[in-house]
């Protein structure tokens, strides 16, 4: 019923859309092999999707004489961006520093997440969640959930009021835990299909199956995992790998059955191509070899990896390997939701790693803010560049007169060197319009609700 209702909506909402023609400086970064960034013409035609990608604004405007122009040409027009590991309860907790990864689940975390057993609570963060995932211009999200159902359907329900793009599901644990924050398999199980049901496919959402990790779930609760991927066609699976030290060496006295992290997850057939695992800090070659045959992305946590001190992450190793990387805030232990700082923290650590680094440049950090994890979640054909056909999700960068990258960008001599201000300097205050599907949903720090 409220996926019909929803479908109807949208599909008004659609026919109400104009074709306009926008005017502007736009960067992505479409081919895959080598990252290289591409600027795009100086105007291109939308409605939902991009239907004409090429050509000066004299010629496109000639072709389409009646339609509405947006000059955009004050910003810079972007991909939307996409964040591929996000916790919901945890908004509340960023800037929580100077504790190893176990020590802040148990005196931060964790105590955050059993308030969201109130419903009215989870609301609150929904709201305040959602908000800030459109204030960074995050278009697209993978988002660990909560463990309490109705809160994970106070998140699916904000985020369908903006239209946002967003794959989450219950988290699920069996030990390990506060008890507030335990469940049984079958409890898992049952509450899973019933939330996969309600939201999965509906709009834009879709159900991710939500292990915290395998330290706090048990091989039951894994089983039951696995038993809902069977039930639900098309969900997505994401869980923690690989994290830390202390946590690694723990999960391997829980499973001394399986051969590594990664193990543990693959025995029940939980690792495939719309597996995202988060961290994989300290990986063995292989897992590395087992998540490239799998075809399983890690989200990159840069940010958290530096807060926590987990470690500096292998980044060159992984497309050595096979594979897929993109990017995730991890907030709350990341310190934002900015993927701007999120490239700019991967850009950091892979030069504090000197040769061992991967040399990532600016086209690097836009494409894994946005073509890497729309690929990553299974969207690389809808999202993630303005190639023609594909959906409009956008951000134009308008930053303040006179900031350092309102200066930078007036003066920036070629699209690189413009990206590079980007990702050195931009922030929230400087993402001023966001449309999903060809709809504006945000414009000079005013957002706009599909429906109340
Ligand atoms: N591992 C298990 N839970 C968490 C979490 O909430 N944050 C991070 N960074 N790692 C985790
Ligand atoms: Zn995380």
């Amino acid at each position: 019923m409220a996926a019909d209702l929803l479908r109807v909506r949208r599909r008004r909402a659609v026919a109400r859309m104009k074709t306009v023609l926008y005017r502007a400086r736009a960067y992505d970064t479409p081919d895959d092999s080598a990252f290289p960034l591409r600027r795009r013409p100086r105007a291109g035609r939308l409605g939902r999707r991009i239907d004409h990608g090429a050509g000066s604004f004299a010629s496109v405007r000639a072709g389409h004489p009646d339609d509405t122009v947006i000059d955009l040409r004050a910003g810079i027009l972007l991909p939307g961006l996409v964040d591929t590991h996000v916790h919901f309860p945890q908004v509340r907790v960023i800037g929580a520093l100077g504790m190893p990864l176990l020590e802040w689940l148990d005196r931060c975390a964790l105590p955050e997440e059993q308030r969201l057993a109130s419903p009215d609570y989870a609301a609150t963060i929904a709201s305040e969640f959602v908000a800030s995932l459109i204030a960074a211009g995050t278009t697209t999200s993978l988002v660990f959930g909560s463990h309490f159902a109705p809160a994970v359907d106070a998140l699916f329900t904000e985020a369908a009021r903006f239209g946002l793009r967003l794959t989450s599901g219950l988290v699920v644990s069996d030990r390990m835990l506060p008890e507030p924050l335990l469940t049984t398999p079958e409890a898992a199980y049952a509450d899973a299909v019933k939330l996969a049901s309600r939201w999965h496919g509906t709009g834009r959402a879709r159900y991710a199956v939500t292990p915290r990790f395998s330290l706090s779930a048990s091989d039951p609760v894994l089983a039951a995992c696995a038993a809902v991927m069977a039930e639900v066609d098309g969900a997505f699976f994401t869980s923690h790998v690989n994290e830390n030290k202390a946590e690694v060496t723990s999960v391997a006295g829980q499973f001394p059955d399986r051969s590594d992290y990664c193990n543990t997850y693959d025995h029940h057939g939980l690792l495939g191509a719309r597996s995202v695992l988060a961290h994989n800090v300290h990986p063995l070659a292989s897992e590395l070899e087992v998540l490239a045959h799998r075809r399983t992305a890690i989200a990159h946590c840069p940010s958290s990896n530096a807060a926590l001190g987990s470690g500096l992450f292998p980044l060159r190793e992984h497309p050595a390997a096979g594979v897929p990387v993109a990017l995730g805030s991890d907030v709350g232990a990341g310190t934002g939701f900015s993927l701007f700082k999120e490239g700019l923290q991967a850009y950091f650590m892979q030069r504090l790693l000197g040769d061992e680094g991967f040399a990532l440049t600016p086209a690097h950090l836009l494409h894994l803010s946005t073509q890497a994890g729309a690929s990553a979640l299974g969207l690389g054909d809808v999202i993630g560049t303005f190639d023609v056909g594909k959906e409009f999700d956008a951000i134009c960068l308008r930053p303040p007169v006179g900031t350092a990258l309102d200066i930078g960008l007036r003066h920036a001599g070629s699209p690189d060197e413009a990206l590079g201000k980007v990702f050195a300097l931009a922030s929230d205050a400087d993402v001023a319009d966001v449309w999903i599907g060809g709809v504006q949903i945000a414009s000079g720090g005013f957002v706009r609700a599909l429906r109340r």
